[in-house]
């Protein structure tokens, strides 16, 4: 956080969203569905592969802000594996950008001590994405101020589809898989992200009321935030804003506010309600 206030310049928009955030209610893990670069091309009767481009700069917005926040992660969808549905043209230009990403990208990775982590099937991606993606990877792998997970052929089914082959695997290879009992624990130590905590915060841009197979898992009790702005226009500001607006919820994970638990339930309920047999 103080990072970021540093690099603000005093009174202007941003540093007036960031000064009022409580530093101590930050999310620690921020998931964002990058949605509607092919709405922002189609606006400019420009190819879509045009949006994905302009969608590159926000994603080096966000993860350089992200990182001066203190955030833990941050996870983006970049593509998932219904994406190969689309021309294949669109699906080379995308993985051209994210390797022209890495490239460029390596030294802010370092400067601001970023580690990457491709999540997803990565094996189905093309070799040489494959080769890019780890040796970023790999040259990042000490890096740790923030976690950014890249979502690559990524879906969150196939992903718990993964966790329970690994834990059938890991199972048999040690003799005991008649012993083998399904939990959460077990389960979230085997999911892509195993060992990051849940994300806090879901944004996703465009204003699609969606999940898309995303972090099926993690998000749980995640706040959702969806702005109508399309990803290629998505800047500093609205991410301040969303957790500016994060921050105003009140997050209940399933049970009662303070007010709630004080309030004696007689009132609520009628005598005969409360002292009615229940049914079953
Ligand atoms: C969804 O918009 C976006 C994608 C499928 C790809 C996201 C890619 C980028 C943001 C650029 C490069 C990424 C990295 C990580 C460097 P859409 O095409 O579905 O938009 P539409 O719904 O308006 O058609």
């Amino acid at each position: 956080m103080k990072e970021l206030l540093q690099v603000l310049t005093p009174g202007e928009r941003d540093w007036r969203i960031a000064s009022s955030l409580d530093p101590k209610r930050l999310p620690a893990h921020i998931a964002i569905i990058m949605d509607g670069n092919g709405r922002w091309a189609r606006q400019r009767n420009y190819p879509r592969i045009m949006g994905h481009k302009a969608g590159v700069d926000p994603v080096r917005t966000v993860v350089e802000t992200c990182a001066q926040l203190g955030l833990e992660a941050l996870t983006l969808y970049a593509f998932s594996v219904e994406n190969w549905k689309r021309p294949r043209h669109e699906i080379e230009g995308l993985w051209r950008l994210l390797r022209f990403y890495l490239r460029r990208e390596l030294p802010n990775l370092m400067r601001n001590d970023i580690q990457l982590v491709a999540i997803g099937r990565l094996e189905s991606l093309p070799a040489q994405v494959q080769t890019e993606l780890q040796s970023v990877m790999n040259k990042t792998a000490q890096n740790r101020g923030m976690r950014l997970n890249l979502a690559i052929n990524y879906g969150g089914r196939t992903e718990l589809v993964d966790a329970v082959n690994a834990m059938l695997d890991n199972a048999r290879l040690e003799g005991n898989l008649d012993a083998l009992e399904i939990t959460q624990e077990g389960i979230a130590e085997h999911l892509y992200t195993a060992g990051l905590k849940d994300p806090d915060l879901l944004i996703r841009t465009s204003g699609e009321m969606r999940i898309s197979n995303f972090l099926l898992w993690q998000i749980a009790y995640a706040e959702l935030y969806v702005t109508d702005t399309l990803w290629p226009d998505f800047t500093r500001t609205e991410l301040l804003e969303a957790i500016s607006n994060y921050q105003q919820r009140e997050r209940r994970f399933g049970g009662l506010t303070r007010s709630a638990v004080l309030e004696p339930a007689a009132i609520v309920l009628e005598q005969e309600q409360l002292e009615a047999p229940l049914a079953g």
